[in-house]
């Protein structure tokens, strides 16, 4: 039988428990799942590609059918290389809802092939993103329960030298 592979893309600056949450679901959906982290030239991430990938290892090694690889360009290009066709999205409210339509559409514009297969986090990650993460460390303070522990040490020494 044919293997459901997946790859669930992101940003990933950096991963939360909620990214975490999600990709667990998935596991549990798909054979294999390959997260996919953007290499964003056009922003400045706060971690590297590369840190943000190895963050993500650290943080699902309880999970035995998950890779996690680095791409730049269009997800599109990056699927076919792999043969991919699901790309799963994290859905946390209705307010993610036209972001999501605009990539799923222009995606399926661009690959017809693929799907986008959209999962629900744990109610008690709706509320927390990447962004709010990064903000509340560059600020000296934590989110406890919010980030993997490798994570909060990675942000914590990120963010040491600057002034609260
Ligand atoms: O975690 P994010 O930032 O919400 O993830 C967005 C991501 C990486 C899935 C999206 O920006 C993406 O796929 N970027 C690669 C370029 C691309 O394929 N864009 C879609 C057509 S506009």
């Amino acid at each position: 039988m044919k293997k459901r592979i997946a790859v669930y893309p992101g940003s990933f600056d950096p991963v939360t428990n909620g990214h975490v949450d999600i990709i667990e679901r998935a596991c549990k959906n798909f054979d294999s799942v390959i997260v996919g982290v953007l290499i964003n030239r056009h922003k400045k991430p706060v971690f590297s590609p590369d840190e943000r990938a190895e963050m993500i290892r650290k943080s699902l090694k309880h999970l035995p059918n998950v890779t996690v690889d680095c791409f730049s360009g269009l997800l599109v290009d990056f699927m076919r290389r792999n043969n991919i066709t699901v790309a799963i999205r994290g859905l946390r409210a209705v307010s993610d809802l036209e972001y999501e339509f605009q990539l799923a559409h222009t995606n399926r514009l661009l690959y017809p092939e693929m799907e986008t297969v959209f999962l629900m986090p744990n109610v008690n990650y709706v509320y927390l993103s990447s962004t709010t993460v990064r903000e509340v460390a560059s600020h000296g303070a934590e989110l406890t329960g919010c980030v993997p522990p490798c994570v909060a040490d990675a942000l914590r020494e990120k963010f040491k030298n600057e002034p609260a």
